[in-house]
């Protein structure tokens, strides 16, 4: 699995499209093939990105992680 960290912006985990997950006890379909988690903390849809890094301006170093699943 791979992590990306983006620059000035969120976690993004690669996925593949039409994935489910739960969050608060709802099931979702990922509509892309990536789930973006918040970091910046000013997200109105917690744990997931919604852009707001943008508008705070938010500053952050951009990597990668290689995850290898067991
Ligand atoms: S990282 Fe995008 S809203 Fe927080």
């Amino acid at each position: 699995m791979r992590i990306r960290l983006r620059e000035n912006g969120p976690l993004v985990i690669d996925l593949p499209e039409g994935s489910r997950y739960r969050l608060g006890g709802e099931e979702r379909v990922l509509e892309r093939a990536k789930l973006a988690l918040c970091r910046c903390g000013h997200s109105e849809d917690k744990p997931l990105c919604d852009g707001s890094h943008k508008r705070v301006g938010f500053v952050a170093a951009g990597g990668e992680l290689e995850v290898e699943l067991q």
